[in-house]
């Protein structure tokens, strides 16, 4: 029996003693800011389901590129909404496809800027799902074929780095070896290596019109209910090839992120999706919640389980909050 108390609030006493202490650092390097970019013109276009993030053409990402110096975010991760759909998604791959001219000109625009591209086809297909269809099922062998020349047209038009989210198999070899065939063996592959078939996206596939025209996507991306299926999947990607391996979506998740940072070695990123940050706003907006508060804590937490890396809709206010002190 311990006949004196063991006094843990010792190292709560005062504010500075708290920052000394903490066991979770957190920098705004270490933050993925994800943009819309919309093919036309003139478009600036406050997104219904994601208050605060917007839709920008290419000759407005000027304003994207002031907002992200504003909260000295420099890492930004690209989706594309073309004007034109078709059964192939052949949009994702073209030389002038929305996202190829987003990278030129947001490297135009700033050098510094480090730019990701998601690489799917859901969003430049006709029936949203995330890859070419024979039936109503997403044929895995031909899918792999089509990622691979979207991802080396995303590199070839400046992109620092892809991230392929469309789940089928095998698609992180089939990436990298089309990458370093076309010589960008320094191209770094962050591949969505647990990415579950989450309602948690709904906002998403509002704001990028892409949700699936018929079905769900169930036959690629995971079952909420497996956890091991996840390492498994982490496995297979990193021996592909993989770089960064990635947990979506983030906090309904984080016994994930636990365990890929303790089984493997490659750096982890997590993805706050959509549906955890309009979930923020909207309560914040009924009153229910202190939003500041539960966006720091909630980031604090992704960290805390072992994320190396967020990719977040908050990352310019999740940076000042980081500079301001209140976590980091
Ligand atoms: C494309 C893709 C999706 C997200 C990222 N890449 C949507 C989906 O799989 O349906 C979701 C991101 C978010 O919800 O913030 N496949």
């Amino acid at each position: 029996m311990l006949h004196e108390t063991i006094r843990s609030r010792r190292l709560r006493t005062s504010d500075s003693l708290r920052r000394m202490v903490r066991e979770t650092r957190i920098s705004p390097e270490s933050l993925i800011w994800p943009i819309f970019v919309a093919e036309g013109e003139d478009i600036y276009r406050e997104i219904p389901s994601l208050p605060g993030q917007y839709h920008y053409s290419p000759d407005q990402l000027h304003r994207m590129v002031e907002r992200a110096r504003a909260h000295g975010v420099s890492r930004v991760m690209l989706f594309g909404l073309p004007k034109e759909k078709d059964e192939i998604g052949s949009g994702a791959w073209a030389e002038d496809g929305i996202v190829q001219q987003g990278i030129r000109k947001i490297k135009a625009l700033a050098p510094e800027m480090y730019v990701i591209t998601d690489v799917c086809m859901c969003e430049y297909t006709s029936h949203g799902h995330c890859g070419i269809l024979c039936g109503q099922y997403v044929d895995n062998d031909q899918t792999i074929a089509r990622l691979a020349q979207i991802a080396v047209s995303h590199a070839k038009a400046g992109a620092d780095m892809v991230a392929p989210s469309d789940m089928m198999d095998g698609r992180v070899a089939a990436i990298r070896e089309a990458l370093d065939k076309a010589g960008f063996v320094n191209v770094p592959i962050m591949s969505y290596a647990a990415k579950y078939a989450s309602t948690f996206y709904g906002p998403f596939r509002d704001a990028a019109g892409s949700a699936p025209a018929f079905g769900d996507r169930r036959s690629y991306q995971m079952d909420p209910h497996n956890g091991r299926e996840a390492m498994r999947e982490c496995a297979l990607d990193a021996q592909e090839g993989a770089d960064i391996l990635m947990i979506k979506p983030a906090l309904a998740y984080l016994d994930l992120v636990y365990q890929c940072r303790q089984r493997f070695d490659l750096p982890v990123a997590a993805y706050a999706v959509s549906g955890e940050y309009a979930m923020v706003k909207a309560a914040a907006k009924a009153g229910l919640i202190d939003e500041y508060g539960v966006m720091c804590e909630s980031a604090v937490s992704i960290f805390r389980a072992g994320a190396d890396i967020l990719i977040t809709y908050y990352a310019c206010e999740l940076a000042d909050a980081i500079r301001k002190g209140d976590i980091g």
